[in-house]
């Protein structure tokens, strides 16, 4: 039996939907459930929020994880990671007004991602100043909270209807399989079996 983590909210119907492509059924699938059966396949599905995903990954609960790869990023966990799926494209990025610079005065970055954001600025040899938020970021610059944020875009619609815009880009986001290190070496043959199906789809 294999069992995935599956990101809930914005991956999770793709995921799914790509895996029925592949030939998998989810029967039970509803709004609520969050442990679906393929029992045909031997194949178990669990819906968790995003961040959790590489969590469930690692220690070994799910043998794979299908998340954004901003999750794994964020998780600072070393997972294998076989395969990109074609979806859940989107960018992480810093963001604020068009006027914005890093310059000398310490700058106040607001994000849900305080360890994709530490990694940029570091990179960048910036000291700021990160203030971890839930959700809502695109507020924090408008009501004064914060100078920045870090923050996942898709479409661009949240940054333009609060006069945001990009200042640089952190890294490319797509839908991510991982694999947990230990099923990489005892599950061999099912997970063969798992991404053939997959590889094959992607290759159509
Ligand atoms: C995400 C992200 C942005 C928005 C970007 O938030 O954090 O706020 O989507 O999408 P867009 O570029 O297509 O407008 P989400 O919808 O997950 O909600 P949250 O802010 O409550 O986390």
């Amino acid at each position: 039996m294999l069992r995935i983590a599956l990101a809930k909210g914005r991956l999770e119907s793709e995921s799914i939907s790509y895996l029925e492509k592949c030939g998998y059924t989810f029967p039970e699938k509803s709004d609520r459930k969050l442990l679906i059966r393929d029992s045909e396949n031997n194949i178990e599905l669990l819906s968790v929020k995003p961040l959790d995903v590489p969590i469930y990954v690692y220690s070994g609960i799910a043998d794979i994880g299908i998340c954004g790869t901003d999750s794994i990023v964020e998780s600072g966990l070393s997972l294998i990671q076989p395969m990109k799926l074609p979806f859940g494209i989107c960018s992480m990025v810093v963001a604020s007004f068009p006027d914005f610079k890093f310059n000398g005065r310490r700058t106040k970055i607001a994000t849900k991602f305080p360890i994709s954001t530490k990694k940029y600025l570091s990179s960048k040899s910036i000291d700021a100043d990160i203030i971890k938020l839930n959700g809502s970021v695109e507020l924090a610059p408008v009501v004064g909270l914060a100078d920045a944020i870090v923050d996942i875009v898709q479409t661009g619609r949240t940054l333009k209807e609060h006069g945001l815009t990009i200042i640089d880009e952190v890294y490319k986001i797509s839908a991510m399989v991982c694999v947990n290190n230990v099923s990489y070496r005892t599950k061999r043959m099912d997970l063969q079996f798992f991404f053939d199906k997959l590889w094959k789809l992607l290759d159509s």
